[in-house]
């Protein structure tokens, strides 16, 4: 939907009152949490990356009127119900440690040091309940209590570092920084190193880009803006061994 035809569905849509930080507004029922904060008047300075649902900068908590629970959710995702109680939650204080990753060697013992706290995990799981993203939280943390440091980075793959598992653990620990370790170590350590990004890595060195780059800062924006609208794309369905007609950097 275009943006002017999203204006025009919130004009249209009923109002429903929500709470923001304790007052009142009336807001089209159609928007998310984030457009309705903007609609109300509030304006992002932090909180707010991608509004698409990957940076996990704009966490968000609130209650609904006559229930017990407290929600989360993600404010760019997650659409507003009447009479909602919300509260952004754009950071989550969580304790990340401080570690030289190059003197690491990828042992389960190292992450283990640097967060013992891992171990006090009490398997109640309401850090995979909150995740947005439905991650499997605390199966990631048993599979590395096990020190199996891959199974780890697969399960935790989807985390968008929102911290809001670490907003609900009962033993403290900041699980999403624990699991970017593991993925870490994972991509340095355990997966077999890459041949196509070596190549890459040497072309550049080698100065292949160095004329093409040359070529596209001479250029003005129209021309850049033309070039780039008319660059060969790769098809939406494309087989493995699909190739670029213009071979010229691959
Ligand atoms: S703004 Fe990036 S996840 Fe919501």
């Amino acid at each position: 939907m275009s943006v002017s035809e999203q204006a025009k569905t919130a004009i249209e849509a009923k109002l429903i009152p929500i709470y923001i930080m304790g007052k009142k507004y009336e807001v089209p029922e159609t928007l998310t949490i984030m457009k309705a904060m903007e609609y109300a008047g509030y304006q992002y300075i932090r909180g707010c990356g991608c509004r698409g649902g990957v940076c996990g900068a704009c966490s968000t908590v609130y209650r609904k009127p006559g229930d017990y629970k407290i929600y989360t959710g993600l404010a760019c995702q997650t659409v507003v119900e009447p009479e909602m109680y919300l509260t952004q939650l754009p950071f989550y204080p969580a304790i990340r440690s401080s570690y030289n990753f190059a003197e690491l060697s990828g042992k389960p013992e190292e992450i283990f040091e640097l967060y013992p706290e891992i171990f006090r995990c009490v398997a109640c799981n309401a850090c995979s309940k909150v995740c947005p993203m439905d991650v499997e939280v605390m199966d990631y943390i048993s599979e590395l209590k096990r020190g199996d440091i891959a199974a780890a980075a697969h399960t935790s793959f989807d985390c968008i570092q929102c911290g809001l598992c670490a907003s609900r653990c009962y033993g403290e620990m900041p699980q999403y920084h624990i699991a970017q370790l593991a993925r870490r170590i994972y991509g340095a350590y355990l997966t077999p190193p890459s041949e196509h990004l070596k190549t890459m890595v040497a072309n550049i060195q080698a100065g292949r880009f160095k004329d093409g780059l040359t070529e596209l800062k001479a250029m003005g924006e129209n021309d850049l803006k033309s070039t780039y609208q008319e660059r060969e794309m790769e098809p939406a369905v494309a087989g493995e061994d699909w190739t670029p007609k213009e071979t010229k950097y691959l």
